[in-house]
């Protein structure tokens, strides 16, 4: 999604909001700009494209002088791609210039008033009514013409404002959209993502719903939507920037995929002591776990793909009954929650707003909402009534794969310890359970040093049209998973199905060499697979498969094998997603894609 900087300092601008802005281009994004206050009047570049372009037609910002200034990279929501809707937005006479994160739903209503009022357009974007409606409001105190705006927007906003007659100050608000700002050595600083800071602070300010920052170089104040001043409090970022950075991988996907093994053990060892699961986080004493009745599960993407595996589990281990959304469609179906269902919210960002959407209306039913989240401080971390955090570090590809491995690593703890806490999992099962769990590391590196051979294979696919991942029960929630991996990056159309359900309509697509990925890795559902995969390939289809070591009579159904260890039948999708991934990465790469940042995608969605 749309990525904000802004800088005001002792430093030339231009080249600090670039940078910033380098570091928010994993979150996806089709056009930029900067607007910088040059000492007489409001400068401003934007384009079309990669960052780069904007870099070149400023000489790296070195055309552009001044010390105060804001940046964007936008990801298109109200008007297609192109230089006029890229941002910084200005008012009719360039002395008031605005970058926006969010969607102004009522911007349509605002437009026609502000029309009337002989306001003239020049882009289709939403973001340039901020611009005129601050224009509007705005008698030489920029603090009330915020608030005064602030009344009028229904939508979700973050901004960055630059008043070109108080040249000493920059602007910000936030409702509903991430925004962080901080002191620099000599200035002070404002971002959508703390990777746009971090060479320059580790301390920020979150700022919260409707909450405005007045910034200097000195300076830094905070106001609510009353300008009443207000205190906060830094937060410390403890993370490394060289997390944030590819530290001599191709790309930071793979990066990724290898920092797997240690995500997956920093996310269980806290929360093992002695033998027992300790998620103190939880903040459920076992009788408030007895009394749950069932558990919602709410995520996008992947992460609900996380919570269709851990379905199988909560309900075989626990049998707690378990419903999985996926956010955009939960609220609009009147869920029925109460206070003995927990809902369960998975986001890696911790910003995606249908998830957020689903957090808020959950706890209006009052249902009790454990947030199991990535990036510490983010709106989902802090509105849930408990966070668990999965412990993966920043993941800048836009393509998941570390933190989705953290998040069912968390899931595999919470059914363990509900199971235990009912009496479902005596002591010797969960010992056995969570030996198993500490072998998933090593398991996991060992998959990811097979990835020579999984590349020669993916070489024979890079012109594949159509691609089905099949499985049953929990494979075909890695499926689910195998399938999105390979379709976001790759750009092959591909689709998850239940094996069994394939016959009953979608094996008709299936012809001479389509390519049919097989998870298998659940005993009892063998045989069940192997008469699948048979059926596919009679009909012409090549199949890989994906099963445990062991299994030798798969290879009489399929043309291409990868086996995985054995581990408790619960935790295979850790450990069956690793090819998956690999296969994913290298059509990409060997397709020429941008694999870290494909096409129409952003890192965090914060619009709904
Ligand atoms: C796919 C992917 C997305 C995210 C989804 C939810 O690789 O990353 O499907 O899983 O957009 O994002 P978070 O987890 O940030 O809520």
């Amino acid at each position: 999604m749309c990525g904000i900087v802004g800088y005001i300092g002792n430093q030339q601008a231009a080249p600090i909001l670039l940078d910033g802005l380098s570091k928010l281009e994993y979150r996806g994004y089709d056009s930029s700009g900067i607007a910088v206050y040059n000492g007489n009047e409001i400068d401003m570049v934007k384009s079309k494209g990669r960052l780069k372009v904007l870099n070149e037609l400023t000489h790296d910002g070195a055309t552009l002088p001044g010390t105060l200034g804001i940046g964007h990279t936008r990801w298109a929501t109200h008007g297609s791609p192109s230089d006029i809707n890229a941002h910084p937005h200005f008012n009719k006479d360039k002395s008031i210039v605005v970058v926006h994160n969010g969607i102004i739903e009522n911007y349509l209503k605002l437009k026609k008033k502000l029309e009337n009022h002989g306001y003239e357009f020049v882009s289709e974007t939403d973001t340039e009514v901020i611009a005129h409606l601050l224009d509007y409001y705005y008698h030489g105190n920029p603090l009330q013409a915020v608030t005064k705006i602030m009344h009028r927007m229904e939508g979700s906003y973050a901004l960055g404002i630059i008043f070109q007659d108080h040249p000493g100050e920059l602007y910000a608000v936030r409702k509903d959209s991430p925004l962080i700002v901080g002191h620099t050595d000599g200035g002070s600083i404002l971002a959508s993502d703390v990777p746009a800071v971090l060479k320059y602070t580790r301390d920020v300010f979150f700022i919260e719903n409707e909450e405005i920052v007045r910034m200097r170089e000195d300076s830094m104040e905070f106001f609510n939507v009353d300008e009443e001043p207000i205190e906060k409090q830094a937060t410390r970022i403890e993370w490394d920037v060289n997390a944030a950075e590819k530290s001599g991988y191709e790309h930071f996907m793979l990066k990724e995929m290898y920092e797997q093994p240690k995500a997956i053990t920093d996310t269980f060892s806290p929360r093992i002591k002695e033998g027992k699961i300790v998620i103190e986080e939880l903040g459920m004493a076992d009788e408030e776990i007895l009394k749950i009745q069932k558990i919602q599960i709410v995520a996008c993407g992947s992460a609900s793909h996380t919570g269709y595996t851990s379905k199988y589990i909560f309900e075989g281990l626990a049998r707690i009954p378990v419903e999985v959304d996926v956010a955009s469609e939960f609220r609009y179906r009147d869920p029925i929650l109460d206070e003995n269902t927990l809902v369960i919210v998975i986001s890696q960002s911790g910003e995606t707003a249908d998830t957020l959407a689903a957090l808020r209306e959950s706890k209006e039913k009052g249902a009790r909402v454990l947030g199991i989240v990535n990036v510490v401080g983010s709106s989902i971390a802090r509105e849930a009534d408990n966070v668990m955090y999965t412990w993966a570090g920043p993941e800048i590809a836009v393509a998941t794969t570390k933190a989705y491995s953290a998040q069912l690593i968390a899931l595999y703890l919470l059914a363990m310890k509900f199971a235990h806490v009912k009496g479902m999992l005596d002591e010797a099962g969960l010992a056995g359970m969570l030996e198993d769990l500490k072998a998933i590391p090593a398991q996991v590196e060992m998959l990811l040093n097979n990835k020579v051979n999984i590349q020669k294979f993916a070489n024979r696919y890079l012109a594949a049209r159509d691609v089905f991942f099949i499985g049953r029960g929990i494979d075909h929630a890695i499926s689910m998973e195998g399938s999105l991996k390979l379709k976001e990056i790759s750009y092959i159309h591909s689709e998850a199905y239940a094996a069994g359900e394939l016959k009953h309509g979608t094996i008709s697509l299936v012809e001479d060499g389509t390519l049919v990925a097989s998870v298998l890795t659940q005993k009892d559902l063998y045989k069940k697979m192997i008469s699948n995969m048979e059926e596919v390939r009679t009909r012409g289809a090549f199949v890989m498969a994906v099963t445990t070591e062991g299994n030798t009579e798969v290879e009489r159904a399929a043309d291409y094998v990868i086996y995985i260890p054995e581990t408790n039948k619960y935790f295979t999708n850790s450990l069956a997603i690793i090819p998956l991934q690999l296969f994913a990465y290298y059509i990409a790469v060997g397709r020429g894609c941008d694999v870290d940042k494909p096409r129409n995608l952003a890192k965090s969605v914060t619009v709904e």
